[in-house]
C-alpha cells in the first residue's frame, strides 16, 4: 500500500481529539506537570489529548502522569513493563490514537510546544503528510547542545542524507507531526530499536509529502539525557538496514557484531588457557567456547535484544536455549561446509557458507524462541 491508498481507505476522525501528542518518558517525573501546563496553553482552541508512554521509570513518572490524568481527561499514560526504547515507546503511543493527527515530542521540555499549532496548520491544508520540526534551517537552533553532541548530530545528519537520500534538514529530530492514517499504514515497517523514529518513518514510504518547521532546541532543566554510545550504534544499525532496503534488520547487524566480538573472545580465552594456565588444547578450547557463549548471550541480552532483556531466572533458561540453538547451528555449519568442500574443494567458500548459514540460523531461532521478537 502507498500513502495515497492509505488516505483513501481511512477517513479522518470526525469526533474526539483532533491531535494526539505522544510523549515518551523515562525518568521525567520532574517535567511532566509543567509539560501538560505548557501544552494546555500552547494548544488553546485545538481539541487535543496527551499520551505519555513510560517504560516503568523507577522515579515514578507513571504515577505522576496518572495523578494529572485523574484530574484531566485529556491525559493518558501507557506504562510499559520489561521494555525499553524511545522509538518503540513512540510507536506504541501513536498506535493507541484514533485522532486525525499525531505529534511526537520529548517530554523533557527541550522541544518547543509553541511550534505545534504551526505544524498542525500545515497538516490541515491537506497538502502534506508529515511536518518535521527542525533545528537546522533559518529560525531554528540547537544552541543548548554541548559541542560533542552537536558534532555527533551533524555527523549523523550527514550520514543519513548521504546514504538514505533523505531531504530532511534535521533527520535526527525526535519532534514531528503527521497524519494518523499514514502512520497506521507505515507502522508495521518501523523498527522499535533506537532513537531515530522520525528518520525511520520519513524513509518508510516513497510518496510521503514532508514539510519542515523551524524551532529552537531548549535546555534540559530537570532529569538527564538518555543518549549514549549504544544509541549511536543503534543509529548505525538503522542506517544499514534502510540502506539495504530493509533486507537486513537493524537487530541482525547487532547480532552479527556480537558474534564477531565472540570470535575474538574465544581466541583470547583459548590463548590464555593454553599459554598462561597452561591446559591441553581440547580442554582449553572447551573453556574458550563456553566463555564466548556466555559473553555472546550477555551482549545480545543487553545490546541486540535490549528492548526484550531477560532478567533473573529467565536469563538461565534463556542461556540454556541459546546454547542448544548454538549447538544445532554449529552442527549445521560443519555439515554444510563438509558437503560443499567434498564437492568443490574451495575451503574458504565452504567455510564461509557454513558460517553464514549458522549465523542466520542462530539469529532466526534466538529471535523466535529466546527473546521472542515476533
Ligand atoms: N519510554 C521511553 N523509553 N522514553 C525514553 C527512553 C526510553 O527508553 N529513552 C528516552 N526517552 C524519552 C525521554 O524521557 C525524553 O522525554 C525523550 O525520550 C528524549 O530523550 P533524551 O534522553 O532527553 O534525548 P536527548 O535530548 O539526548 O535527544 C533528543 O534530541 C535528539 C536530537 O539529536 C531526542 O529528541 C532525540 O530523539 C533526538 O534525536
Ligand atoms: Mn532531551
Amino acid at each position: 500500500m502507498n500513502v495515497a491508498e492509505a488516505k483513501a481507505s481511512m477517513p479522518l476522525a470526525a469526533s474526539g481529539a483532533e491531535l494526539t501528542v505522544v510523549l515518551p518518558t523515562y525518568k521525567e517525573r520532574g517535567n511532566v506537570a509543567e509539560l501538560v501546563r505548557r501544552l494546555d496553553a500552547a494548544l488553546e482552541g485545538i481539541v487535543w489529548e496527551a499520551v505519555f508512554v513510560d517504560d516503568n521509570s523507577p522515579d515514578g513518572t507513571a504515577d505522576a502522569v496518572k495523578e494529572i490524568a485523574a484530574a484531566d481527561p485529556r491525559v493518558r499514560c501507557i506504562r510499559r513493563i520489561g521494555r525499553r526504547g524511545l522509538a518503540g515507546a513512540c510507536i506504541e503511543g501513536m498506535l493507541s490514537s484514533s485522532a486525525s493527527y499525531l505529534a511526537v515530542m520529548d517530554a523533557d521540555l527541550q522541544h518547543d510546544e509553541k511550534t505545534l499549532p504551526r505544524m498542525l496548520e500545515k497538516l490541515r491544508t491537506g497538502t502534506v503528510d508529515l511536518v518535521a520540526a527542525t533545528r537546522y534551517v533559518d529560525g531554528g537552533s540547537a544552541e543548548s547542545f554541548s559541542e560533542s553532541r552537536e558534532k555527533i548530530s551533524k555527523l549523523a545528519t550527514g550520514l543519513a542524507q548521504r546514504f538514505l537520500g533523505t531531504s530532511l534538514s534535521d533527520p535526527m529530530s525526535g519532534f514531528f507531526m503527521m497524519r494518523r492514517d499514514v502512520f497506521d499504514m507505515v507502522a508495521p515497517r518501523l523498527s522499535p530499536v533506537g532513537f531515530k523514529i522520525l528518520l525511520d518513518i520519513a524513509t518508510s514510504a516513497e510518496d510521503m509529502r514532508i514539510a519542515e518547521e523551524p524551532y529552537s532546541f531548549g535546555e534540559r532543566t530537570a532529569g538527564a539525557s538518555k543518549f549514549n554510545a549504544q544509541v549511536g550504534l543503534e543509529f548505525l544499525g538503522l542506517l544499514l538496514s534502510k540502506f539495504s532496503r530493509g533486507l537486513v534488520e537493524p537487530r541482525f547487524i547487532f547480532f552479527a557484531f556480537v558474534g564477531a566480538i565472540g570470535i575474538a573472545i574465544n581466541l583470547i580465552t583459548l590463548n590464555l588457557a593454553m599459554v598462561v594456565w597452561p591446559l591441553a588444547f581440547g580442554l582449553a578450547k572447551s573453556i574458550a567456547t563456553f566463555v564466548s557463549m556466555v559473553s555472546n548471550f550477555l551482549l545480545n541480552n543487553s545490546l541486540t535484544y535490549r528492548d526484550k532483556r531477560l532478567k533473573s531466572w529467565h536469563m538461565l533458561t534463556g542461556f540454556l536455549g541459546f546454547c542448544a540453538i548454538g549447538t544445532i547451528g554449529a552442527v549445521t555449519d560443519i555439515g554444510l561446509a563438509t558437503t560443499l568442500y567434498a564437492r568443490h574443494e574451495v575451503w574458504w567458500v565452504a567455510g564461509l557458507a557454513g558460517a553464514v548459514m549458522s549465523v542466520l540460523w542462530n539469529y532466526a531461532m534466538s529471535s523466535m524462541f529466546i527473546w521472542r521478537t515476533r
